[in-house]
């Protein structure tokens, strides 16, 4: 039942959806209730429900999200691991579905008979949106003003200014960000040119390389399971660890990508992120992989994580797929557990130890030390077998190349 004409709209607070707000009531002769959620961007909460209400928003939430993001996106992406062609931690692709699923629980409540929200037709996000809301409620309309009305921003504001809607203009960036505590990803302006370095000011959670302290920075990251559970001894919530590494390897210049990416829509872009602690965690949980699983749990993983990527790259979050992907890795993570020391210095992080109680690394079979339990007797017998199709083969059919 969709007994009122509502909408309920995606808030950032920004110039688009705060425009967006009014153009929906005017548009669709439409009530509109704003979502702002925070996971973990710069965004001032109280400051967007304030102007959600003086655009002419009938409900206004603002809700902190930042620990449901952690434990139920950002982990299970950690542990599959998960970075979008071999780089992009998906910071981003994580965040929109938990956005969606929120924008539909305020639907139902409001029966309003679409959600709305700000992305252009360009983008990867407008689909993240479309199908998650496809798959949570499979009635809604879902309603994207900058893919229909054709502004400029310069249209925008004036759309803005004749109807007096308040506007937080000052902090403008050169360039479109977005950001959540596992990244930030940067595009467009001067970034639009592969050839061209970005440019300092891309960057605001790492310093360059050069400006970072001669000193390395030694972390400690024990992981319970798969999830990372304390830094340097000290236990933190999942938000709080996120917060530390970002900022500890910000502050050696670590977690910068750049990348040419392969958007679902086609076009190539040019993608500049930070995602220290992102980088950080990914690097370490797969150290401490090395030490907890078997080759062929290690191969075969690495081909379901970029198949994972993929997924949540690709909007496919809430799928049967991902779930079953999701039931593997938790899986493979049983056993998971120990502690990796990450070296922190000039903009590289490097796995300098591991340990685990559960490591399937064992000294006596490794060592060339006395204790060797290797019992190398038994190596002609297993190289024969091994060796005996190439045998075969090269009696039968020669051993010449061509
Ligand atoms: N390319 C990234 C993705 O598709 C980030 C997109 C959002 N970035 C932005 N600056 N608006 O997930």
């Amino acid at each position: 039942m969709t007994a009122h004409n509502k909408i309920v709209l995606a808030y950032s607070g920004g110039l688009d959806t705060s425009v967006a707000v009014r153009w929906l009531m005017e548009r669709y002769d439409a009530e509109v209730a704003t979502l702002t959620l925070d996971l973990g961007g710069p965004v001032d909460l109280e400051g967007a429900r304030k102007r959600a209400l003086a655009i002419g928003a009938v409900r206004a939430d603002v809700l902190d999200a930042r620990e449901e993001f952690v434990r139920d996106f950002v982990w299970p992406a950690l542990q599959a691991g998960a970075l979008y062609e071999g780089v992009y931690p998906l910071a981003t692709a994580l965040g929109r579905p938990l956005i969606a699923k929120h924008l539909v629980r305020i639907a139902a409540e409001e029966q309003a008979f679409a959600i709305a929200h700000g992305c252009t037709g360009k983008g990867n996000d407008q689909v993240r949106f479309d199908v998650s809301a496809a798959a949570l409620a499979p009635q809604i309309k879902v309603i994207a003003p900058a893919r229909e009305w054709g502004m400029s921003r310069a249209e925008e504001i004036a759309y803005a200014r004749e109807r007096d809607l308040p506007l937080d203009l000052n902090k403008r960036s050169p360039y479109s960000v977005d950001e959540n505590l596992w990244g930030r990803s940067v595009e467009a302006g001067d970034l639009e040119d592969p050839w061209v370095e970005p440019p300092e000011e891309a960057y605001t959670w790492t310093v360059s390389a050069g400006a970072a302290p001669d000193e390395p920075r030694y972390v400690e990251i024990a992981f319970r399971q798969g999830v990372p559970v304390s830094v340097d001894g000290e236990e933190l919530g999942g938000v709080a660890l996120i917060e530390l590494l970002n900022e500890a390897a910000g502050r050696h210049g670590v977690g910068r990508i750049d990348h040419v990416e392969n958007r679902l829509v086609g076009i190539k872009s040019r993608e500049v992120y930070e995602a220290p602690a992102a980088v950080v965690l990914h690097q370490a949980h797969r150290a401490l992989e090395a030490l907890c699983l078997t080759k062929d749990q290690s191969r075969f993983k690495e081909r379901l994580a970029q198949e994972y990527a993929d997924i949540v790259y690709n909007g496919l979050w809430f799928s049967g797929h991902r779930r079953d992907l999701d039931a593997y890795v938790r899986s493979t993570q049983r056993h998971v557990s120990g502690t990796v020391r990450v070296r922190l210095h000039k903009g590289a992080s490097t796995v300098a130890g591991r340990s685990s109680d559960e490591s399937l690394y064992r000294h006596d079979l490794a060592t060339y030390e006395a204790g060797d339990a290797f019992d190398q007797g038994a190596s002609p017998g297993f190289i024969h077998l091994y060796g005996l199709p190439t045998r075969t083969q090269a009696e039968v059919q020669g051993n010449a190349d061509g």
